[in-house]
Order: structure tokens, then C-alpha cells, then sequence
């Protein structure tokens, strides 16, 4: 079987990670971690959320950390639900966005406050005015393989989502196991599911939270079926504030090591990576729960 000869690593955890953290990081900490992930040859850092900051209080310091990033870190994407959020990005230049949508009901009000077609017409002139100014937009679907108050999603529902937010005029998509439930075949079927719809593998990227412990086997479902944008968060950190049960993404330095196992470019060095979650593990008062940082934290620097 031939697998895709590089990848892009999209990291999460500055994202993700830490707005699931209980502790809240400071901003300095927070802009110390995007700059050692960058210098460790990660393509694309998603750094924070212009969220609502009382829904993530973690993320609150949003505009701090922006400004102090300055120049380096216009290039980093960043979550906006709505147009409050993008005009937020824009006051601070960012040239890429990401709005995040559901594939269930429940869900969508949960972390939304709107039913799953209301989170169009809030996504709607979000994209168009973002695409207007120059901007690239990338769009999440979570829930893509289960929910915890719904239960399994139909393949058809995640494709349906999928395609509104591409048709809104999102460049990519990334497909969210937001609870980690997904398992490899159900992952080749999404893929296969989407390909059917006229989406191929060059608009999607995979997101897998590993709670259940699939993360990396999910990858390389998804790697085998022509994925080649990977998003993980280093440490493996993660979760999701407003989904029961989601714990952290796949670890960074665990899709890095099978790569670097199966020949596939990256482009990442591995013990900076180490080094920086063993660093961050500090900061949050406990261990990485990645098998990759536990097993080569103590040799590096
Ligand atoms: P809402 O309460 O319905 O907002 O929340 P609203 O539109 O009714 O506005 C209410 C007030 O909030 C207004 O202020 C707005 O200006 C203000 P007022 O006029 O009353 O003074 N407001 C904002 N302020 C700052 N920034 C903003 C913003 N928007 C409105 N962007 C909203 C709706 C979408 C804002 C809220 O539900 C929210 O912030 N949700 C975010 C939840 C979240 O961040 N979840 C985690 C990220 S998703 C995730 O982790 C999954 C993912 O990783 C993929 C996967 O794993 O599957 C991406
Ligand atoms: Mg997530």
C-alpha cells in the first residue's frame, strides 16, 4: 500500500490543549510555547480562540498573546466562531481563521448557544467577510463518530455539515472525534463517505482526540486513505470544555514517531518537541500523558 510521501502536523495544543486546562496559563508561558513549537519545525501552530471569554476563560488573554507574537504570529491560525471573533482577528492583522461546526443538535448548542442550522447563519457572514478580506478559512466538524448525548452520528449528517461549511467557502475541513470514540474502519468510512460527495482527501484534515485510546490508530486509517494534514497537540494535550468525557488530542510527538517509523516526511524535530512538553508538563503541575514524551523525556534537554 502506498502511503503519502510528506504531511503536514497542524498543532493544537497552544488551542485545544490549554483551553481544557484547568490551571490558567499565563500569557508569557503561552507565547514561550507557540515560539518552541515553531522552532521545532511545526508548519502551523494554531495559537488561540477568539472565543467568548467567559465560555473559555483559559483562552481570555486571546488579544495579549496575538499582540506580543506581533509579526510572527499573523501566519497563525486562530478560532472565530462569529463576526465578533474575526473582527477581533482583523484588529489584530491574522490572516487565518477557523470557525468550528457541529455535526449534532446537542452539541451545536452546547458549545455554540445555536441549533445545528442556526450555526450556518452565524458561520455564514463570518467566512464570506473573512474570504472577503483575504483571509483563509479553515472549518471544524466535531462529533464526527459519536456524541455523548446522541450517540453514534450518521455518516450522512457528518457529510452534510461537512459540505455546508465548504460551500460557505472554508479551504479545508477537519474532521473532529471531539470524545474519541472513532475507530480505524469507521475513520476509512468517513474518508470514503466524503470522497463519494465530491470531497476528496486534499480538502480534509483529521482530528482525533485520544480518549479511548485511538488516536494513533485513527491516523493511520486516515493516512493509508490519502490524508496528509494531521492535526495533533504536543504532550498530547486537549480536550474540549464543552464536551463530557473529551480528553486530549493525539500527542504530537506519537503521529511524529510512527511518521518518522513508516518514512513519511514531517519536517519535525522530535526532541524539541519533547523537550517542549516536558517543559509545559512543568508549567501544568503534571506528566504528559503521551507514551513518546514519557519514553524520551529524560533524554533530552
Ligand atoms: P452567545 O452567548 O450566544 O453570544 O454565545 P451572542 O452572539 O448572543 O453575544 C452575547 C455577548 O457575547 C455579546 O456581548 C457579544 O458581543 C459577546 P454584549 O453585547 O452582551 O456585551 N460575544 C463575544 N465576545 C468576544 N468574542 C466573541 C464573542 N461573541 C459574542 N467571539 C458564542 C455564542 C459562539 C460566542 C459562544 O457560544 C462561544 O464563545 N462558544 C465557544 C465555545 C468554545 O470555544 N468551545 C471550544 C472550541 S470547539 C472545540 O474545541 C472542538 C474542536 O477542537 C474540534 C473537535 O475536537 O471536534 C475545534
Ligand atoms: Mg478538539
Amino acid at each position: 500500500m502506498s502511503l503519502p510521501e510528506r504531511v503536514t502536523i497542524y498543532e493544537v495544543g497552544p488551542r485545544d490543549g490549554l483551553q481544557n486546562e484547568e490551571a490558567v496559563v499565563p500569557a508569557e508561558v503561552k507565547v514561550e510555547l507557540i515560539r518552541r513549537l515553531l522552532a521545532a519545525g511545526l508548519p502551523v501552530v494554531e495559537a488561540t480562540s477568539f472565543v467568548h471569554p467567559r465560555w473559555v476563560p483559559q483562552l481570555a488573554d486571546a488579544a495579549q498573546v496575538m499582540a506580543t507574537l506581533g509579526e510572527e504570529g499573523r501566519a497563525l491560525p486562530v478560532l472565530v466562531p462569529n463576526e465578533r471573533g474575526l473582527d477581533r482577528a482583523l484588529e489584530l492583522g491574522l490572516r487565518h481563521v477557523a470557525v468550528f461546526g457541529s455535526a449534532t443538535e446537542t452539541f451545536a448548542q452546547r458549545n455554540l448557544n445555536r441549533s445545528l442550522d442556526e450555526q450556518f447563519a452565524m458561520f455564514e457572514p463570518t467566512v464570506r467577510r473573512a474570504r472577503e478580506a483575504g483571509l483563509d478559512v479553515r472549518a471544524y466538524v466535531s462529533m464526527c463518530f459519536g456524541d455523548p448525548w446522541e450517540g453514534a452520528v450518521p455518516v450522512e449528517q457528518v457529510v452534510s455539515v461537512g459540505r455546508r461549511l465548504l460551500d460557505l467557502g472554508a479551504s479545508q475541513l477537519s474532521l473532529g472525534d471531539t470524545i474519541g470514540v472513532g475507530t480505524a474502519g469507521q475513520v476509512k468510512q468517513l474518508i470514503g463517505a466524503f470522497g463519494e460527495a465530491g470531497v476528496g482527501t486534499d480538502l480534509l484534515a483529521v482530528h482525533f482526540h485520544d480518549t479511548y485510546g485511538q488516536a494513533l490508530a485513527n491516523a493511520y486509517s486516515a493516512l493509508q486513505e490519502g490524508v496528509t494534514t494531521f492535526d495533533a497537540s504536543a504532550g498530547g494535550l486537549g480536550g474540549c470544555p464543552y464536551a463530557e468525557s473529551a480528553t486530549g488530542n493525539l500527542a504530537t510527538e506519537d503521529l511524529v514517531w510512527m511518521l518518522t517509523g513508516l518514512g513519511v516526511e514531517h519536517g519535525v524535530d522530535l526532541g524539541a518537541v519533547v523537550a517542549t512538553s516536558a517543559w509545559m508538563a512543568g508549567h501544568l503541575g503534571r506528566p504528559s500523558p503521551s507514551a513518546v514524551v514519557r519514553a524520551l523525556a529524560p533524554t533530552v534537554g
